[in-house]
Formats: C-alpha cells, sequence, structure tokens
C-alpha cells in the first residue's frame, strides 16, 4: 500500500544524507527552528518548501483558514512551545489568496463542523463590510478578506498571554502577517508586524486598501 510514497521516502533520505551524512543524526538530537508557520492547510501552500527551509527549521501549525483562535487548545498549545520552549524569534501568519476556506466561510453553503469553525471570517466579514462591498469584483473582495483575515489572526496572536509574558520578559519575538500567491509562488508581506507591546495598536490603525483589479501576485 502506498508504495510510491515509501519509494519517494527512500529517495529523500538517501539524499539528505548522501548531502550531510549527519543531517538526521543531529535532529534527532535537538530542533531549534527560529519560525513558527501559522498557514492553512491547502494541500498547494507547503510551508517548508515555499520559503526554503529544511527540516528542523520551521515549526509548523496549519488548519483550515489559517486561523488563531484565542480558545483552540491545539493552537494554543503549539504557540505555548514555539514561544516558552523553542524559543522562536519569529512567528508568521500565511494566508493565501483564492483560500477555500475564506469563500466557504461567506458563501451561504452549510457544510456542517467547519461552519463552525469558520465563524470568525464571517464575523470579519461583518466588520469590514464597508470596504468589502466597496470591491466589485468577487474574486478580489474574497483576497481582499483573506488579507483582512490574516491581519486578523496576527492581532489574535499578539494580543495572547504567552506572546506578552514573552515581551514582558525582553524575549525577542515578532509577529508578521503574509499571504501567499498560488499563482506565482510568492509571498507578500502585508505590513502588519508587531515585535512589541507597544506596536499593538498600529494593527488597529492599518489603513483601509481597496483593491482595484486584483491585489499583486495575479
Ligand atoms: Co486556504
Amino acid at each position: 500500500m502506498l508504495d510510491h510514497l515509501k519509494a519517494n521516502n527512500r529517495a529523500w533520505s538517501e539524499r539528505k544524507m548522501s548531502a550531510d551524512s549527519g543531517f538526521f543524526r543531529r535532529l534527532e538530537a535537538q530542533q531549534a527552528p527560529e519560525y513558527l508557520w501559522i498557514g492553512c492547510s491547502d494541500s498547494r501552500v507547503p510551508a517548508n518548501d515555499i520559503v526554503g527551509l529544511d527540516p528542523g527549521e520551521l515549526f509548523v501549525h496549519r488548519n483550515v483558514a489559517n486561523l488563531a483562535p484565542p480558545q483552540d487548545a491545539n493552537y494554543l498549545s503549539v504557540l505555548q512551545f514555539a514561544v516558552d520552549v523553542l524559543k522562536v524569534k519569529h512567528i508568521i501568519v500565511v494566508g493565501h489568496y483564492g483560500c477555500g476556506g475564506v469563500k466557504a466561510a461567506v458563501d451561504g453553503q452549510r457544510r456542517g463542523l467547519v461552519d463552525h469553525w469558520l465563524h470568525p471570517i464571517r464575523e470579519l466579514r461583518q466588520t469590514h463590510r464597508e470596504e468589502l462591498d466597496a470591491i466589485l469584483d468577487e474574486r478580489s473582495r474574497l483576497d481582499r478578506l483573506c488579507e483582512l483575515n490574516v491581519i486578523r489572526q496576527v492581532r489574535n496572536v499578539a494580543s495572547d498571554v504567552f506572546v506578552h509574558e514573552a515581551w514582558s520578559r525582553g524575549q525577542k519575538l515578532s509577529v508578521h502577517g503574509w499571504v501567499y500567491s498560488l499563482a506565482n509562488g510568492l509571498v507578500r508581506d502585508l505590513d502588519a508586524t508587531v515585535s512589541g507591546l507597544d506596536e499593538l495598536d498600529r494593527l488597529h490603525n492599518l489603513p483601509i486598501r481597496t483593491v482595484v483589479g486584483g491585489p499583486p501576485g495575479y
């Protein structure tokens, strides 16, 4: 069963070993990633590949529509481990244009459990209704919602107690918001970086930007 995957795995392991015979032994001893990636589960957004990082270099949490809900035990466990134990220096929330999760949140169709998971995105749409309604092209409107979702999740991460505690003990930690384009494989920095308590307010005052003719990256 799944023999092609096992064959791929053997070939991958051999490639790694022939490039660096101590690679797996070093990783076995410890992981010391500098980055936590919070991204979408979408199969077209492979975290390590996109930023060219090896095993051991990126701590990864993925879920549908890259959410960071303050009551989600899975996300919070990852966040605390990354901040308190691994002491990552950067947390990157990475959304992507054309996100099926974001689309499903607002298309009015019932799907089941995932509708509850996506509830924060419906609230977000309500909050930014005026800006979003001004975007006539549906795809551009959804893509703007993808960006707003990333910024909202950056806010969730940056206002979390674990992150505040890290900052107050002088730990260097920045939270970033990126959005990835499926069309060209490039990430775009949304300029929503927060590196300390005093910077949190800027996320509430980010300028409203109307997307004209689709965001850069198309
Ligand atoms: Co997605």
